[in-house]
């Protein structure tokens, strides 16, 4: 149906095709909307299949006799940690690191893998009126996530072309939303794209959703916009069927994708050592994964279910079973989940041209300022209202043939950006910053560097910090130095520094105050 044409025409058929569905309660305010507003509210609802989310909603809220429910019930039960054959890990493993390592660098020297990043998010905890990406959490440097992460492909290619000899690229796949890819584009062309080739960098767009009531009525965010929201980073893998993705990705040459969430500062983007590590288990997919220690840290876990692996959520599960520990007295389900994928890509064309649609989307229960219905007035509700149906990244662990786990440390690779530093003290800028700092510092350590203070004296390797608010040893090593610790020595060996510290392609700087 097409917005053009006499405006009581659109509204009547949208109104027609909207009654059919029992949504044509978001027409109730078009009486009161100027051109503009209407011509705006007709295309978004022409854009919209009503029957499709109806559908959606029903299959999400488990219809048909709670489906849902009893797919969960019992789930403790049948759930069964991760094998050690299928298991590989960075530091149990350490001997096998290289080879995997050169096998991932090979691959990147050959041109065939790719980075895919998940920024379509909407950031709601952390409160940025910005995509996520555009972030600086207030390093030395003040670089930007964006900024970081296409630094560490640089680097990495630049590694791979050196070992063997020929130039390479890994192409950047970006997936946004209809509410972050203006944004997003804008901000990597004002960049130069950080250094690399515009044409390695490709944006495409999610899909979004209506925001719901409990009862599945559209809920409108002003009298005449639909309140929408990104389909979930699951949302992936129909976005990459109808972007066309997977043919760019085939006439690349690409084999395998490394998939990856934009909030995580310390992430190794395309990393070789995991990437070798599924190709040696000959893996169509596999999950990085930190060890969960504590038992109610709030985070997934992979594991088998009814032999099937998925991600079981922290709420789906005991506290018994979140305790069980093995022999070795390790939690026995602590494959914590960091949303951080390994993909061939003849699995991702499986999973985009039969899988896709046979994925429930999962409800997550919101408060949604909306306007009421009856009233015309702006709603803020103070507890959930409605929901936001979103597909998760992870769901299709349970089409692969070939499934591998890669356990890396906590410390080396995952913090991620969820809150304001306002709202609590996790996952938040001044933790994401000390997080990469503190990887840092151990990387000048180990490379036989030292730090000093302000007399000389030399600052112990593991500072006493008493509280969140003191700060770790501020030293930044920028990716283009360095992609994970390596080539530092001939930096460092042996030489003292005072902080902040910062090494880049430049040289080092000590820096006399936090500025640059
Ligand atoms: P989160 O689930 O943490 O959501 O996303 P978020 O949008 O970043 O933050 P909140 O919940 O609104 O505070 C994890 C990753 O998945 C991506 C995010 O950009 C982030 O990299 N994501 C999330 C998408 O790409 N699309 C979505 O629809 C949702």
């Amino acid at each position: 149906m097409e917005a053009a044409g006499g405006e009581g025409d659109v509204a009547a058929e949208l109104r027609q095709r909207l009654a059919a569905g029992g949504q044509d309660h978001v027409l109730r305010f078009w009486p009161e909307l100027d051109g503009a507003a209407r011509r705006a509210l007709a295309a978004e609802l022409c854009r919209m299949d009503v029957a499709e989310i109806n559908r959606f909603f029903r299959r999400a809220r488990g219809d048909g006799g709670g489906a849902a429910a009893t797919a969960a019930a019992g789930l403790d039960a049948r759930m069964e940690p991760v094998p050690r054959d299928v298991l590989g890990s960075a530091s149990r493993d350490r001997g096998l690191v290289p080879r995997w390592e050169s096998r991932g660098l090979a691959e990147i020297a050959a041109s065939r893998v790719a980075a895919l990043l998940l920024a379509g998010g909407q950031g709601t905890r952390l409160g940025v009126p910005y995509p996520k990406g555009m972030c600086d959490v207030g390093l030395p440097s003040r670089k930007t996530l964006f900024h970081l992460q296409a630094q560490r492909l640089r680097r990495l290619q630049q590694m791979a072309e050196e070992q063997h000899g020929t130039p390479c690229h890994i192409p950047w796949y970006i997936m946004t939303s209809g509410r972050t890819m203006e944004s997003t584009k804008e901000f990597f062309q004002k960049h130069r794209y950080f250094g690399l080739k515009k044409e390695n960098v490709i944006f495409f767009q999610q899909g979004m959703l209506p925001a719901l009531g409990f009862d599945g009525k559209i809920l409108l965010e002003e009298k005449g916009k639909i309140a929408m929201a990104p389909d979930g980073n699951g949302g992936l893998y129909r976005a990459l069927g109808s972007h066309g993705i997977m043919d760019d990705m085939e006439q690349r040459g690409v084999r395998s994708v490394h998939v990856y969430c934009v909030d995580n500062i310390l992430v190794k983007v395309a990393d070789p050592r995991f990437i070798g590590f599924c190709l040696e288990k000959g893996a169509d997919c596999g999950a990085k994964v930190v060890e969960k220690t504590n038992p109610t840290e709030p985070v997934g876990v992979v594991c088998r279910v009814d032999g099937v692996y998925q991600v079981v959520e922290y709420s789906e599960i005991s506290l018994g079973t979140a305790q069980q520990r093995g022999p070795d007295g390790r939690l026995l389900f602590n494959a914590g989940n960091i949303a951080n994928h390994y993909f061939t890509t003849a699995f991702l064309k499986d999973v985009v041209n039969i899988y896709e649609p046979q994925l429930q989307h999962h409800v997550a229960e919101k408060k949604i300022p909306h306007v009421d219905i009856t009233t015309g007035q702006l709603v803020q509700p103070e507890k959930p209202n409605g929901i936001k149906m979103e597909k998760f990244v992870f769901d299709i662990f349970q089409f692969s043939k070939k499934f591998v786990v890669y356990e890396v440390l906590r410390e080396d690779e995952f913090s991620p950006l969820k809150n304001a530093d306002s709202q609590n003290g996790k996952d938040n800028p001044t933790t994401a910053r000390h997080a990469l700092m503190s990887l840092h510092h151990c990387w000048v350590l180990n490379a036989g560097g030292h730090f000093v203070d302000e007399n000389g004296t030399r600052i112990p390797a593991i500072p006493r910090l008493k509280d969140a608010n003191d700060l770790p040893v501020e030293c930044e090593i920028s990716p283009l130095v360095s992609y994970g610790g390596e080539g530092l020595e001939q930096l460092v060996k042996d030489r003292e520094f005072r902080t902040p510290l910062i090494i880049d392609e430049d040289g080092i700087h000590e820096l006399v105050n936090n500025g640059v």
